[in-house]
């Protein structure tokens, strides 16, 4: 009997009224299906079923991409840069287990498939990976920089990090002894004292001339490495809140206004954000804080420049979104989720300083309200479950991220179900992948144009891409959007969103021939 489901990796061309193939751009039609409901006064629930036409073009071309990491120097800034020059040079070490070769698992981009359809010869399940559908950027060919308030160069500050193996460290040192991070806009007032100390290599002035220098650093990149577009991530350590102050941050003219004056209120992130949008480059904010003020939204919105954000979600709030997700979703009532996480890095040793957990705080404890909400049977009357986030500095464990979890449900007839869990990684090695995830897919997302339906224009997706909510705690969506948590929907949502570029239907999962007689 022959194996149920294979791989392929060559590019899929997809054979179909619904798509062409030109040498530039390939055109699809995609028939979106969702369901409008109503509720009468007298609470009867009428749904209807509404069908739209939205055609996609995806440029063919991929464009030469480089990646700019505000952070570059720290834990997941060098783990990034190590990982693509490593892969760029097949770069091989030794462990205690054996030789490993250079890779980018835990990347969806890199390493993850999905099901294109049936194969016509045996009826097994055929996958792959979402860049045999479109072209997308090999993160090989993509050139690093990045700005960081320390000056070390990259071999050092990946000694310091403790992430990499040391003969791998070894072998990457010739490549990046000589890569120093550009200096880094900074604001005393919103990072923590204790990061005071490695505060070498900042751009001196005030808000306005970092600003130019920021948006000087992003055209210089792009000049010098010859490239098309350029994708800015912040993966600095979490600031504090800024205020959100009517004149300062709420439009995009006060914002600009509030940076010229100087203002304490705007923080470095914006900076890097304001100026990443100004010079048409997407900017993703890799933390908690409240980076995109409403004035940097509309400026993205005005400039039609994507961002995306909040805070990476790359491990215990991952796992606690599928868990939850599986638990509500079997009718189990989750009544308290209490999580704790112990490491000993640089991110968390800032976090030690309350005004900055604070942020950081909120984000994990958001990322089952979706969940929650969906379920009034469960959950009727606003009721939530009992959700603790703990976290501690242990320096000894250095990036190696401790997370013990316990969930306690009520299911059948109430009983009483716990689940604990232990869950050990580098927190580095959580956090790399999806960073080249967000730059591969920005610059998919710039190739693609839709027109919906009654529309005669194709035009950009919207400036804030919801559609990478995948890689985010808290994704940020536009307007009335709501938030999806879950991660499967999330996952979901980038496969069947890539499907339609190329005029496939969305996975329904039902594989109905085989069910029926
Ligand atoms: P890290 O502390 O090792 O690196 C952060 C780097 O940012 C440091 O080198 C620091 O000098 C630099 N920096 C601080 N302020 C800066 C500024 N204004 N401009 C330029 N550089 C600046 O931290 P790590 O572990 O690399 O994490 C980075 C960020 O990613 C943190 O905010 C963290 O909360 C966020 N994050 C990380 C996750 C993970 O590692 N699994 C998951 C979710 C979010």
């Amino acid at each position: 009997k022959s194996a149920r489901a294979r791989t392929l990796v060559a590019p899929v061309i997809v054979s179909s009224d619904n798509v062409q193939y030109s040498e530039d751009e390939i055109i699809s039609k995609y028939s979106y299906t969702d369901t409008k409901v109503t509720i009468g006064e007298d609470g009867t629930v009428t749904a209807f079923p509404q069908n739209s036409v939205f055609e996609f073009k995806t440029r063919r071309r991929v464009s030469r991409l480089g990646l700019m990491m505000v952070g570059l120097g720290g834990n997941n800034g060098t783990t990034v840069a190590a990982a693509m020059y490593a892969k760029k040079h097949s770069l091989e070490w030794q462990t205690r287990t054996g030789t490993h070769v250079s890779n980018y698992k835990g990347s969806l981009t890199q390493c993850g498939t999905f099901r294109v359809g049936t194969s016509s010869e045996d009826g097994t399940d055929v996958y792959s990976p979402l860049s045999s559908l479109v072209p997308m950027v090999n993160p090989d060919d993509m050139p690093v920089s990045g700005w960081d308030i320390s000056g070390r160069n990259l071999a050092d500050a990946m000694d310091s990090a403790q992430v990499l193996e040391p003969d791998l460290r070894n072998k990457l040192r010739p490549f990046v002894d000589k890569v120093v991070p550009l200096p880094a806009a900074f604001d005393t007032d919103f990072i923590a004292d204790n990061q005071l100390p490695r505060a070498d290599n900042l751009i001196p002035g005030q808000k306005q001339e970092q600003l130019e220098q920021l948006r000087r650093d992003i055209r210089n990149f792009k000049e010098t490495q010859g490239l098309d577009e350029v994708v800015v991530i912040w993966t600095a350590n979490s600031e504090r809140y800024s205020k959100e102050i009517e004149g300062v941050n709420d439009t995009s003219e006060n914002l600009l206004k509030a940076i010229q004056g100087n203002h304490p209120e705007v923080s470095p992130s914006t900076l890097y954000a304001v100026a990443s949008i100004l010079e048409g480059a997407p900017y993703v904010n890799g933390s908690p804080q409240n980076t995109l003020v409403p004035g940097c939204v509309k400026l993205a919105e005005e400039l039609q420049v994507f961002i995306c954000g909040d805070d990476f979600k790359s491990g215990q709030t991952k796992m606690k979104s599928v868990l939850v997700d599986y638990l509500i979703g079997c009718g189990v009532k989750v009544k308290t989720m209490v999580t704790y996480n112990h490491l000993g890095n640089n991110d968390m040793y800032q976090l030690t300083d309350q005004v900055m957990w604070k942020p950081k705080s909120a984000a994990k404890s958001k990322v089952i309200e979706d969940l929650v909400e969906a379920n009034e049977v469960l959950y009727p009357n606003n009721e939530k479950p009992d959700h603790v986030v703990v976290v501690k500095y242990v320096p000894f464990l250095g990036d190696s991220k401790r997370d013990v979890s316990e969930y306690t449900s009520e299911t059948f007839l109430d009983s009483h179900y716990t689940m604990i869990m232990h869950n050990e990684c580098l927190d580095s090695a959580l956090c790399a992948p999806l960073i080249i995830d967000l730059a591969v897919l920005c610059e998919l997302f710039q190739r693609i144009r839709v027109k919906v339906q009654g529309s005669d224009e194709f035009k950009s997706m919207h400036p804030v891409l919801s559609a990478l909510g995948f890689f985010m705690k808290i994704p940020k969506t536009a307007g009335e959007e709501p938030i999806v948590n879950a991660l499967n929907r999330q996952r979901a949502c980038i496969e069947n969103l890539v499907k339609a570029l190329v005029g496939l239907p969305a996975e329904s999962h039902l594989l109905l021939p085989t069910k029926c007689q």
